[in-house]
């Protein structure tokens, strides 16, 4: 009953319940915050994650400037609803070279963390040239001008530049040939031994348009056919440590 009393104090008093208020809202607020700047490091390192290569790279700022974030998330819950329809939930470490990220908070189409290496090259020309005639009741709109579209590549060293000022570990020797190895990894006939050195051997090289030339489709379609498959899942065991 005393506590309750006292109690009334504060209610009756603006100005000390915005005292107390703020108080609370602190000592909540330390708790949450103050540990993170203990920890080493808040993303777990999972083997398999890389910078993008410049393709890739280069196909998510066509990714970015389309806005296919808003039709598209790139997070898959941890939920049994969703691993079961996209695959392993998104890990924070797969995001780490996005920036900015892309989780997208909007699905009027599926999630699409995962969709690398669920369809095939032809299936994506396909796809963006008329969504709707491999999947009748789409309502994604048409993206066959970026087929015609061409890209030499002279802006894509500067791209690579500016995501490592940022923090993505591009080295110098990736940096230096970030235009020859944006040509190559679309060309399955040219010289590609140092993009495979570079960014490893796992890395899509494929004419993924199947045109000649380097397209905003070729890109694109490198990104998408990336997305989700650099960590190997089959492997992967969370660390329960921390
Ligand atoms: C107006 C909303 C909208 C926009 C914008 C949009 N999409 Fe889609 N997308 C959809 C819908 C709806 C589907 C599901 C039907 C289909 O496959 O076409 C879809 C499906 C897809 C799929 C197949 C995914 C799967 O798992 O089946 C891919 C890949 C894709 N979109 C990529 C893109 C890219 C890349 C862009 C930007 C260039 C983009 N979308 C822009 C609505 C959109």
């Amino acid at each position: 009953m005393a506590l309750l009393d006292k109690h009334k104090i504060l209610e009756t008093n603006a100005t000390l319940l915005l005292v107390f208020s703020f108080l609370v809202v602190t000592i909540g607020g330390i708790v949450q915050i103050a540990p993170l700047f203990w920890l080493e490091n808040t993303i777990e390192k999972v083997d398999g994650m890389r910078p993008y290569t410049p393709l890739e790279l280069e196909g998510r700022e066509i990714y970015l400037r389309e806005g296919c974030y808003v039709c598209h998330s790139q997070m898959i819950r941890p939920m049994r609803d969703e691993v079961e329809r996209y695959g392993h939930y998104s890990l924070a470490a797969e995001s780490m070279y996005d920036h900015p990220f892309q989780w997208g908070s909007k699905r009027t189409g599926p999630d699409l963390a995962r969709v690398g290496g669920r369809y095939s090259d032809d299936w994506h020309v396909q796809h963006f040239r008329n969504p709707q005639s491999v999947v009748p009741e789409s309502v994604m709109p048409k993206y066959g001008f970026l087929e015609q579209r061409m890209l030499d590549g002279r802006y894509v060293g500067d791209l690579l530049a500016t995501h490592a000022m940022i923090g993505v570990p591009y080295d110098d020797a990736m940096l230096e040939n970030a235009k020859a190895d944006f040509m190559a990894q679309a060309d399955p006939d040219s010289d590609y031994d140092g993009l495979l050195e570079r960014y490893g051997d796992r890395v899509n090289v494929r004419n993924f348009d199947g045109q000649p030339g380097v397209s905003e489709a070729d890109a694109l379609i490198a990104y998408m056919q990336m997305l989700g498959t650099l960590v190997d899942f089959s492997t992967f065991t969370p660390d329960a440590s921390r």
